[in-house]
C-alpha cells in the first residue's frame, strides 16, 4: 500500500488490525510494532537504566493521528497522551486542513543557546569588548568539547554577550550558540558551557556563575501555516463563514487575554507534547520553551493565531521554539520511541519538529472550532465515556455499549456506567432465557 495517512474506519477495527494497517502504510513490520509497544514498550530492567530507585514502569496510551500532511508528505503521527479526544480531534482537524493543501512548515537551523553567567564584573563594557576580541579562541575551546558533533557537521556558531542588572551590580551572560544537528542538544550545550566558562571569567575579570543551556531556544523555532476552506468547517447548525467568525473571535480573545491564552496554548501543547513524548523527547523542556516564548513581548500571548485569508478561507499560523532530537538520549534505549521515528519515517530533527508543530496547530484548530460551535463537552464527554465505562468494570465490546448508554442517558459517571453494565447483563440474561425457550419451541428443520 502507498504511504498515506488517510485510513477511513481505522478507529473501528481492533488493535491488531490497526497494527497490521500501520505496517501496510509505513512498511514497519507488524510484529515489531507489537513487540515495541506491548507492556508500554519498556520493561523494569531497562527502566532501571534510565532513572534511580525504579520500582516499575507507568504506561500511557499510544495512538496515531491520521490525515496529517506536512509540506506535501503524508505522515501517520504517533501520539502518547492520556486525555480522551486529543488524537481524534487532531486527526479530524488534520483532515480539514488537508482539503486546503495540508500544513506548510519551515524550521530554523537546530541552534541551541549555552548560557555562561559571569558575576563580580567591574567594567561590563570592557569585559564585553575583551570577550568579543577572543571570539575565535572561545569558539575553538567550545568546539574541542564537542568534537563528535563538529565531525557530524554541527558545532559553535556564534557568541552573544549580554549585560544584565544595573551598573552597580551588573552581571554578564555569554550565550554560546551551538548547532546541535539532530540531537536535542542539552548535554552538548552544557559541555560547551563548562568548557568555555573559566576562560570567559578570566577575560571578563569576573567569577564563573551558572553554566547551562537555555530552554528558551528561540534560535530554533518552527513555523506552521494552514488554510481551511470555509465550507469544510461548517456544522449542522452553523455555516462555514459563521464558524470562521467564531474562530477569529477565539483567536482575538487569546491575543488580548493571558488567562485565555494559557488555555489556548494548552490545547496546542496537547498535540505537540503527545508527539514529543511518543518520540522520546523532553516534554518539560518543550513546555518551558513554549511558554517563555509565548511571553516574549512582556505579555503572555497565544502561540497560534487565526485570520481570514483574502480568498475567505480560515488561515492559521503557529510559531514556537522546539528542541527535538532524532538521535541520542531516550531514543537509543526506548523501543517505543524508536518505533515512533520508524513509523514517521523522518530524515532529521527539523522534519520531526515541523510534524510536532503541525499537530499543535491541528489540536488548536479542533479546540477553537469546537468552542466556537457546539462547545467542547459534547465530543469530549462522548469519548470520556469510554474511560468511565472501563473504570466501572466494562471490558472488550462492552466498553462501547456502556459508553453509548451513558452518553444517551447524559449520565457519564462511574455509577451511571455500573447501572448500564447491570442493565445490559440483565437484558442479556433475559434474552438467553428467551432464546432457550424459543429453541425449545422451534420446529425441527
Ligand atoms: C483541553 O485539553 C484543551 C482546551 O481547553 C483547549 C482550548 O480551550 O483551546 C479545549
Amino acid at each position: 500500500m502507498a504511504r498515506t495517512s488517510r485510513l477511513p474506519g481505522f478507529y473501528k477495527v481492533t488493535v491488531d488490525q490497526r497494527r497490521s494497517l500501520m505496517s501496510d502504510v509505513t512498511g514497519v513490520d507488524a510484529n515489531t510494532i507489537g513487540a515495541s509497544l506491548d507492556g508500554g514498550g519498556l520493561d523494569a530492567e531497562t527502566a532501571d537504566k534510565f532513572v534511580e530507585n525504579v520500582l516499575g514502569t507507568y504506561a500511557l496510551p499510544y495512538g496515531v493521528a491520521l490525515n496529517v500532511r506536512v509540506n506535501g508528505r503524508d505522515y501517520v503521527v504517533p501520539m502518547v497522551v492520556e486525555e480522551p479526544s486529543v488524537v481524534a480531534a487532531a486527526s479530524n482537524a488534520a483532515k480539514m486542513v488537508r482539503v486546503g493543501g495540508g500544513f506548510k512548515a519551515d524550521v530554523d537551523a537546530p541552534v541551541m543557546i549555552s548560557q555562561i553567567q559571569l558575576t563580580s564584573v567591574k567594567d561590563a563594557p570592557a569585559a564585553r569588548a575583551r570577550i568579543m576580541a577572543a571570539y575565535e579562541e572561545i569558539v575553538a575551546v567550545g568546539n574541542r568539547a564537542i568534537s563528535g558533533l563538529v565531525a557530524r557537521g554541527g558545532g559553535v556558531r556564534g557568541l552573544e554577550v549580554r549585560t544584565l542588572g544595573s551598573a552597580a551590580d551588573a552581571m554578564i551572560v555569554v550565550h554560546v550558540l551551538v548547532d546541535c544537528r539532530d540531537a536535542m542538544g542539552a548535554n552538548l550545550v552544557n559541555s560547551v558551557a563548562e568548557a568555555v566558562a573559566d576562560r570567559l571569567a578570566e577575560l571578563a575579570n569576573g567569577k564563573v556563575g551558572l553554566r547551562i543551556l537555555s530552554n528558551l531556544c528561540d534560535q530554533r523555532c518552527v513555523r506552521v501555516r494552514c488554510l481551511v476552506p470555509a465550507d469544510v468547517l461548517a456544522t449542522d447548525d452553523m455555516s462555514g463563514e459563521e464558524v470562521i467568525d467564531g474562530i477569529l473571535n477565539a483567536s482575538r480573545f487569546a491575543e488580548l487575554d493571558p488567562y485565555r491564552a494559557a488555555t489556548h496554548n494548552k490545547g496546542i501543547m496537547n498535540g505537540v507534547d503527545a508527539v514529543v513524548i511518543a518520540t522520546g523527547n523532553d516534554w518539560r523542556a518543550t513546555e518551558a520553551g513554549a511558554h517563555a516564548f509565548a511571553a516574549r513581548s512582556g505579555q503572555y500571548g497565544p502561540l497560534a493565531i487565526w485570520r481570514r485569508s483574502e480568498a475567505g478561507e480560515l488561515a492559521g499560523f503557529l510559531e514556537l521554539p522546539l528542541a527535538l532530537g532524532t538521535v541520542g538520549g531516550t531514543l537509543r534505549v526506548h523501543p517505543a520511541a524508536r518505533l515512533s521515528l520508524e513509523l514517521l519515517g523522518v530524515q532529521d530533527a527539523g522534519e520531526l519538529a515541523m510534524i510536532a508543530a503541525s499537530l499543535g496547530l491541528a489540536s488548536n484548530l479542533a479546540a477553537v472550532r469546537a468552542l466556537a460551535t457546539d462547545g467542547i463537552q459534547r465530543g469530549h464527554m462522548a469519548l470520556h465515556a469510554r474511560s468511565v465505562a472501563v473504570a466501572a468494570g466494562a471490558v472488550g465490546k462492552l466498553v462501547e455499549r456502556v459508553a453509548a448508554l451513558i452518553v444517551e442517558a447524559r449520565d457519564i459517571t462511574v455509577e451511571g456506567a455500573r447501572r448500564a453494565i447491570d442493565a445490559l447483563a440483565h437484558a442479556e440474561s433475559v434474552a438467553d432465557v428467551g432464546g432457550q425457550m424459543s429453541t425449545k419451541k422451534a420446529p425441527s428443520p
